[in-house]
């Protein structure tokens, strides 16, 4: 159990409930997440959807662990955040999360190599290990020629991939995508949402990503729609 421990309770991948968050801002008080609950199984590739301020980004915070909750629980794996301590909360994120944003994140002075490098170096892995992980995730994502590259060689989809690759080389169970397509043409935006369906297919792992994009309904298989905080619809599609 990747050293964290017994998991308790439940096979999901995510089992989230009663959550709610909210934000003090100046006088008001935003609502952004109010009593959700919602579980995913392993393997699920889901898109949350909804207007702007409705949720989306606060949820995939707390999944991640990146935000803490005001009230309710979220259990990634049968581990609660809430429960673990700051090194174990590290250590989970490192081994079971992959997470991918909008703006790619990627490190300019690095080459596409050492940008997907770069979670495997606080692994306990040989030179060589590490190599031949990097360079099968480069090959999936179909960038092997542009190992050497520095990001900004790259066109806006190519970014992206590489910043798929990153997620993926520590095999995460659960890889979370805020709006992973929002720079993209729709041409790369289909392209980025089949590669990680292909990546999802191939290895089971369990993909939850936001989008505003409704005609990229008929590729997942379940889609989250939120609305003021709240989860209105969680119905499975494919
Ligand atoms: N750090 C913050 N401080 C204050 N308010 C916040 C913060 N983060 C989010 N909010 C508020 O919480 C609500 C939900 O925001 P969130 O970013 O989760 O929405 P979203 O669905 O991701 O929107 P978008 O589609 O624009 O990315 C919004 O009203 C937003 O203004
Ligand atoms: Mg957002």
């Amino acid at each position: 159990m990747h050293g964290l421990g017994e998991s308790s309770v439940s096979d999901s991948i995510l089992v989230i409930n009663n959550v709610s968050k909210s934000y003090q801002l100046g006088e008001t008080k935003v609502h952004a997440l109010r009593d959700l609950s919602l579980t995913l199984e392993i393997g699920e590739f889901t898109a949350v959807v909804g207007t702007s301020g409705s949720g989306k980004s606060t949820l995939l915070n707390l999944i991640g662990g990146i935000d803490t909750q005001d009230s309710g629980t979220i259990m990634v794996s049968g581990h609660s955040w809430a429960d673990l301590s700051d090194n174990k909360r590290s250590e989970m994120r490192n081994k079971l999360i992959g997470f991918v944003f909008q703006s790619f994140n990627l490190m300019p002075m690095l080459s596409v190599f050492k940008n997907v490098e770069l979670p495997l170096l606080i692994q306990n892995l040989t030179v060589a290990e590490r190599k031949s992980r990097v360079e099968k995730l480069l090959e999936d994502v179909g960038l092997k020629d542009f190992a050497r590259q520095r990001p900004d060689k790259l066109s806006g989809g190519q970014r992206q991939r590489v910043a798929i690759a990153r997620a993926l080389v520590s095999h995460p169970l659960l890889v979370i995508a805020d709006e992973p397509t929002a720079n993209l043409d729709s041409e790369t935006t289909h392209q980025i949402i089949e590669l990680m369906r292909e990546l999802n297919r191939k290895n089971r792992t369990t993909f939850i990503f936001s989008t505003h994009d409704e005609k990229l309904m008929t590729h997942v298989n379940r889609i989250i729609r939120m609305k003021d905080g709240k989860l209105v619809e969680a119905s499975a599609v494919n």
